[in-house]
């Protein structure tokens, strides 16, 4: 048996019943990790999931209107089956079903209680903030624990909470929780953000969308899971400016109605899959996959050894001709190089011959997966927020992941690894990834999940 490495306290496992209840499709796989045979290409097609990063805001503005919204090619992933129960505690309906566009479900919001937040459920997940915005427009109040999420550093909600003010809203927050009312409903407002913050950008928008008069919001984020909910919004009746820039201007709709959606591919899986299929030598056919929402990520990994081919209905990553190349990212807001491919990119550049440098710029704590890629046989320095990597071998090892993103970058890492490597903490994966377990093991991965006796 391989060495249990340390990583920290886990959260206490959640009961499942809410979370079946609200998304029965979920199957909870309490302890378990990935037993992974390393060296075998993978070669096949693997289904790009809807993006969790857009479904998670789409399921919250769908709470805007009490008439029924449908969002399609939704992922099967642990966060959308905690927040579904979360909206089902705050009285929404939620219905499942599963069809050519993927999973769906049909949310009806009647009548909202914004009385009813649970701790459990929000101290999992940081997208529960944008609760915020929803609530106050529907009830005019919202009382929420202060939001959970990864461990990957200090996350502050002070552009959120200044954006609402600015709004109309009263907001005090005492012992871990925050309490927000606004009596006289929200109004538009002009307002910068200090950084170009994803989930305060959306919670603004949806606020803004069911406030009285014009909002512009500047110095927005601009990922496509922005353009997606402006998307939504519009869908709902709202009118939305400047979508894909750096200012939004939004004017709210008189009325608020129900709408149908297809949820943005996830550029996250995409790019850790092409990294994947590169790492192994292998070649995968990336369905649904866009290019367009690598931004300029995609050229860096292309330098890297990364050959990223736009074909019809989707993307082939396999590994250029020239092998894999040290290059230098630095994270940054889209277009910028995501922070959510920093790990997966780490684990493909510690196989890449020569010496790369990844500097981290959005989150401060976003290496714990380092010291377990070098359990692996990785030769990686951290000096602040900038990794140094020496390309070499990886061989397989007992590690564990801390976060969504850094357990695919170990489970990548021990598919190209040599010998057998046990990844844990695969609760992290669960949250993030629709089935990838499944999708790897019918390219040719030699993949099983072990559960704790
Ligand atoms: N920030 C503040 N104050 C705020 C808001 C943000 O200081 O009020 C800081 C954060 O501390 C951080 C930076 O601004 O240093 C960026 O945070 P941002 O608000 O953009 O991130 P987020 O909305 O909390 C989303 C994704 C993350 C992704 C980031 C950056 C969701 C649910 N989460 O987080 O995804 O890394 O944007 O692109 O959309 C993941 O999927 O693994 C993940 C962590």
């Amino acid at each position: 048996m391989l060495a249990e490495p340390d990583v920290g306290p886990a959260l206490p496992m959640l009961s499942t019943d809410p979370l079946t209840r609200a998304a029965p499709w979920w199957q909870a796989k309490p302890a378990s990790r990935l037993v992974i045979g390393g060296g075998k290409p993978l070669v096949g097609s693997y289904p790009v999931s809807g993006a969790k990063n857009a479904v998670l805001p789409l399921l919250v503005a769908a709470l805007l209107t009490p008439e029924r919204v449908t969002l399609r090619n939704a992922p099967a992933s642990l966060d959308v089956a905690v927040l579904a129960a979360l909206l089902r505690r705050l009285g929404a309906e939620l219905t499942w079903s599963e069809g050519e566009a993927g999973l769906s479900v049909e949310i009806v919001a009647e009548r909202i209680h914004a009385a009813h937040v649970a701790r459990d459920l929000v101290a999992r997940m940081r997208a529960s903030v944008l609760l915020l915005s929803v609530l106050l427009v529907r009830c005019g109040e919202a009382g929420l624990p202060l939001p959970g999420g990864d461990a990957i550093g200090r996350r502050g909600i002070d552009f959120h909470v200044d954006g609402l003010v600015k709004m109309g809203a009263e907001i005090d927050i005492e012992d871990s929780a925050i309490y927000a009312t606004a009596p006289n409903g929200l109004h538009g407002a002009e307002i910068e953000l200090p950084f170009p913050s994803v989930g305060a950008t959306e919670n603004l928008m949806i606020a803004a969308v069911g406030a009285t008069g014009r909002s512009v919001i500047r110095n927005a984020a601009r990922e496509p899971e922005i353009d997606d909910l402006a998307h939504f919004l519009i869908g709902m009746g709202a009118r939305i400016g400047g979508i894909g820039s750096s200012t939004l201007t939004i004017e709210p709709a008189p009325r608020l109605a129900g709408t149908t959606h297809d949820v943005v591919p996830d550029r996250i899986e995409m790019g850790t899959l092409a990294c994947a299929a590169a790492l192994t030598d292998g070649e995968l056919h990336l369905v649904n996959g866009r290019l367009d929402l690598l931004g300029g990520a995609a050229e860096i990994l292309r330098a890297a050894g990364v050959e990223l081919e736009p074909v019809a209905g989707g993307v082939i990553a396999r590994r250029a001709p020239g092998g894999l190349r040290a290059v230098d990212v630095l994270t940054a807001p889209f277009p910028g190089f995501a922070t959510d491919l920093q790990a997966p990119t780490m684990a493909l550049l510690c196989a890449a011959p020569g010496t790369s440098r990844i500097e981290e710029a959005i989150f401060e704590q976003r290496f714990r997966h380092a010291d377990q890629l070098g359990l692996m046989g990785a030769d990686i320095a951290i000096a602040g927020n900038v990794a140094t990597i020496r390309g070499g071998r990886l061989r397989g090892a007992a590690v564990a992941g801390t976060d969504v993103r850094a357990t695919a970058a170990l489970v990548i890492a021990a598919l190209a690894a040599e010998g057998t490597s046990e990844v844990g903490g695969i609760d992290h994966l669960d949250r993030g990834y629709d089935g990838m377990q499944e999708k790897l093991r019918r390219c040719g991965a030699d993949i099983v999940r072990v559960f704790a006796e």
